[in-house]
Formats: structure tokens, C-alpha cells, sequence
């Protein structure tokens, strides 16, 4: 029986800018059987000579880049640093180049572009907090591919000997694709820690927030898990519970008034995801009826204490 062949056997790449993303790419694609003939960073970079050591492969400066014929460019610097190295690589480099950001395409390797390269980007879908060496690691992740068919391609190959999955995120939708990480990272982050400073404010003793991070990881996990995750929003407002929303809103116009916004505004969502799923109930719909016109959930109570105030 002939032994298959590693997914990767043949191709060679150069790595430009080994951090995080760029050093773990590199080590899964070597992995997976695929050779590392360069890696360029920034001209007398410890980390980079460091990097180039661990994945067996001479250091160049993507400055003056000239490892000789490669397959593919892998270009993972800073966002902000992609389009000079594209102007650096031009001209010097011929193969397909990609790109991992997540916000940018294609567009952002075009002088590569107008040096004959394919070009493409190859986004995993996925934190790096750190460089993640273990190629097992990259199963299951989502790459977001764009760019020239040869370069998508290129990048379905990558994706499939890593185990991911791959699939197409045109230019047009970039910046949404990543506004969606956005929130789904520092939106989600950002609701957790409101709701321990909001606590904290109240008085409510610190050892609350192991309760509160318990409820916000079984949250997530349901609505991640879930086919619609819509349905699986808990909580007074997808409820549809008017009388409690009230309440809530009215402590909160004592306690943390600048916080309304953000809570009126979250309760509409959870309105909105779920009437997308299924017809809203009765009382769902008399909650985004009174949601829509925030100042009615204003008590007759806190008006007529506002007006005896004048100050
Ligand atoms: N971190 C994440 O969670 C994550 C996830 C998905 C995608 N991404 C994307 O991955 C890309 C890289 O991010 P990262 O988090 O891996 O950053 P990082 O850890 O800071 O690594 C960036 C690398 O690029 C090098 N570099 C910087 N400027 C350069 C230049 N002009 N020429 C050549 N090399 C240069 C740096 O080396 P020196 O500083 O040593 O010179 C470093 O090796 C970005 O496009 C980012 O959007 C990041």
C-alpha cells in the first residue's frame, strides 16, 4: 500500500512577519508536510531570528527578499504593515501571496497584484493569543478565503490539510465579517464587564462575579451549540416580560443612568434576534412597542419627581 503522500508534500513557502499567527501557520503547514525556504521580518528582529531557528529556515529581511522560487507567501504582519511589504515583495517574489487579516482583501496585497502574483487572503477565524505550535490545534478552525481563484485555492489546500474549514468572504463583506468577530469577542466582553462593574456599583459582594461568569459561559455555549441562536436568548426582554424590564430600568436610572442606552438597546436586540426566529408572542410585542419609544418606560413617578427638581 502506498502511503499517502502528506497534504502539503512540495509546496514552498517564505513566512513574512513570524509572530502569533504567522509562526503557527507556518509550523502546522510544516506539519502537514510542506517546507519553510525563507522567513522575512523586520531587519534585526530578535523575534524574527528566533522564529526562523525554531522552524528550520534561513532568515531573510523582508526588505530585501530574495529567498529564491517559492509557492506561496504567507504575509502575516501587523494590518498596517501588509501594504509595504506588498510593495517591498513586488517584483521579487512570484507565486501566490496571502495575507491573514481578517478585516482587509485582497486589495491589500495589490502590488503584489500588479507584479503578476496571485493574491488572496487566508483569515483563521480564531484568537492567538500566543504562537500555538500544535498542529491539532487548528482543527475545526474557520479560514476566511478571498481573493484570485488561484489564490482561494491555494487557501481551500491550507485549510483542509489543517483540518479547518474554508470559505469565501468577497472584499465587500470584509468589514462586517470582522465586525461580527468584533462582537462577538469585544462585544461579548464588553456586556460581561459592564454587568461586574454594574454589580460592583451596587454593592453586591465580588464573590458574585464566579456566579456571573458562570451564567454568561452557560449563555454562550447555548446560543453557540443552538441551530437558531435566537431562540436560545434568555432573560426578562426576549421573554417579552414588560413589568420586570420596567423595574430594571428604573433602578438603573438611579444607579447607572448612562448605562440606559446600552440596556434599551441590548433588550431590543433580543427582540429583534428572536422575531426573526418565530413570531413574536403577545407580550413580546407590546415589550419592542414600548422598547421602540424609550420614554415611555419613564414611570409617571420619575417625571413628577424631575419636574419638583428643577435646580
Ligand atoms: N493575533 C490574533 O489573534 C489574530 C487572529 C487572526 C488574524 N490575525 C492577523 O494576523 C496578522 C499578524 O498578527 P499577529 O497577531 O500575529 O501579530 P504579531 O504577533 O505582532 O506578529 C507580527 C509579526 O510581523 C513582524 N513585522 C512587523 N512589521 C513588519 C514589517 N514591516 N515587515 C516584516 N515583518 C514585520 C513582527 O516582527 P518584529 O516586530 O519582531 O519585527 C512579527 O513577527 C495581522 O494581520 C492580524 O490581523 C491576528
Amino acid at each position: 500500500v502506498n502511503r499517502a503522500e502528506p497534504p502539503l508534500a512540495g509546496l514552498r513557502f517564505v513566512l513574512v512577519g513570524p509572530g502569533r499567527v504567522g509562526e503557527s501557520l507556518a509550523t502546522w503547514a510544516i506539519a502537514r508536510g510542506a517546507s519553510c525556504v525563507a522567513v522575512a521580518g523586520r531587519a534585526g528582529s530578535a523575534g524574527a531570528r528566533e522564529a526562523a531557528a525554531r522552524l528550520g529556515a534561513p532568515l531573510a529581511s523582508a526588505a530585501d527578499y530574495d529567498a529564491g522560487p517559492a509557492h506561496l507567501a504567507l504575509i502575516a504582519v501587523p494590518d498596517a504593515a501588509i501594504a509595504d511589504v506588498a510593495r517591498r515583495l513586488a517584483g521579487r517574489f512570484h507565486g501566490v501571496a496571502l495575507h491573514v487579516s481578517g478585516a482587509l482583501g485582497a486589495s491589500a496585497l495589490s502590488p503584489l497584484a500588479a507584479a503578476g502574483c496571485a493574491v488572496g487572503s487566508f483569515h483563521p477565524l480564531r484568537p492567538f493569543p500566543d504562537v500555538e505550535l500544535d498542529p491539532e490545534a487548528a482543527r475545526g478552525t474557520f479560514f476566511a478565503l478571498d481573493g484570485d481563484p488561484q489564490a482561494r485555492a491555494l487557501g481551500r489546500r491550507l485549510a483542509e490539510a489543517f483540518g479547518g474549514e474554508a470559505g469565501v468572504v468577497p472584499e465587500e463583506v470584509r468589514v462586517l465579517y470582522h465586525l461580527a468577530a468584533t462582537l462577538a469577542a469585544g462585544g461579548v466582553a464588553t456586556v460581561f464587564a459592564t454587568a461586574a462593574s454594574l454589580a460592583k456599583r451596587a454593592g453586591v459582594p465580588e464573590g458574585a462575579r464566579r456566579g456571573y461568569a458562570r451564567l454568561a459561559r452557560g449563555a454562550l455555549e447555548a446560543v453557540a451549540a443552538a441551530a437558531e441562536p435566537a431562540e436560545a436568548i434568555t432573560g426578562p426582554a426576549a421573554r417579552g416580560d414588560l413589568e420586570t424590564v420596567e423595574r430594571q430600568l428604573e433602578a438603573l436610572a438611579a444607579a447607572a443612568p448612562e448605562l440606559r442606552s446600552l440596556v434599551v438597546a441590548l433588550a431590543r436586540a433580543a427582540l429583534d434576534r428572536r422575531a426573526e426566529a418565530q413570531p413574536p408572542t403577545p407580550a413580546q410585542k407590546a415589550l419592542a412597542e414600548r422598547l421602540a419609544r424609550p420614554e415611555l418606560l419613564d414611570r409617571p413617578r420619575d417625571r413628577v419627581l424631575t419636574f419638583k427638581s428643577p435646580e
